[in-house]
């Protein structure tokens, strides 16, 4: 994926991928006739993402700041609830939801494949953070100090929270108007 439209460095989706976000602004998508009940669901998922991620960093800031008896045990609890929903949430996607979307408009083929990408690049982001996570379970089990280790986690559960923001950001405005025009939802 050429940089601009690559994961990391993406600023939102290209004006070519806008028409019918553009037709189909998020404030309408609630009340409109063709948001069903799947759709929701699935918007709920993207809510529990952004809200676990948050978690996780308040969570290493917290630690940094001072000390927590409870860090290590929800660190651990809530990553791997995290990394493992968000990876069958992925595969989902790929194989089931996202495979139907696809031929309804032609337009839109080049932001599924970007999507696409954005699953795989999440992937090696999503290994980084489990390592990182360990790392830091590693040394308070070992009863060792944790602190320099924790302090690389929350950089890169800020980068992650980033990454997975531009993602849910764009795939939302992606298929929710597809959607919303071709009335697809059959939740
Ligand atoms: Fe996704
Ligand atoms: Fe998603």
């Amino acid at each position: 994926m050429t940089a601009p439209l690559a994961l990391e460095t993406r600023k939102g989706l290209p004006e070519e991928l806008r028409v019918l976000v553009k037709q189909y602004p998020r404030e309408m998508w609630q009340g409109h006739a063709n948001f069903g009940g799947l759709t929701a669901f699935w918007l709920d998922r993207h809510m529990m993402f952004r809200g676990l991620i948050d978690k996780l960093v308040e969570g290493s800031e917290i630690r940094l700041d001072r000390g927590d008896p409870r860090f290590g045990p929800e660190l651990s609890r809530y990553t791997g609830f995290f990394l493992n929903q968000l990876h069958h949430h992925h595969m989902i996607e790929d194989q089931h939801y996202f495979p139907q979307f696809i031929p309804l408009d032609a337009r839109l083929e080049r932001g599924f494949e970007i999507l696409d990408h954005d699953h795989h690049a999440l992937d090696g982001h999503i290994h980084a953070l489990a390592e990182g996570t360990n790392a830091v379970l590693g040394l308070i089990a070992e009863r060792r100090d944790e602190k320099d280790e924790v302090a690389r986690l929350l950089a890169a559960q800020r980068d992650f929270r980033r990454f997975l923001d531009r993602h849910l950001e764009d795939e939302e405005e992606l298929i929710v108007p597809v959607i919303l025009e071709y009335g697809v939802d059959d939740g």
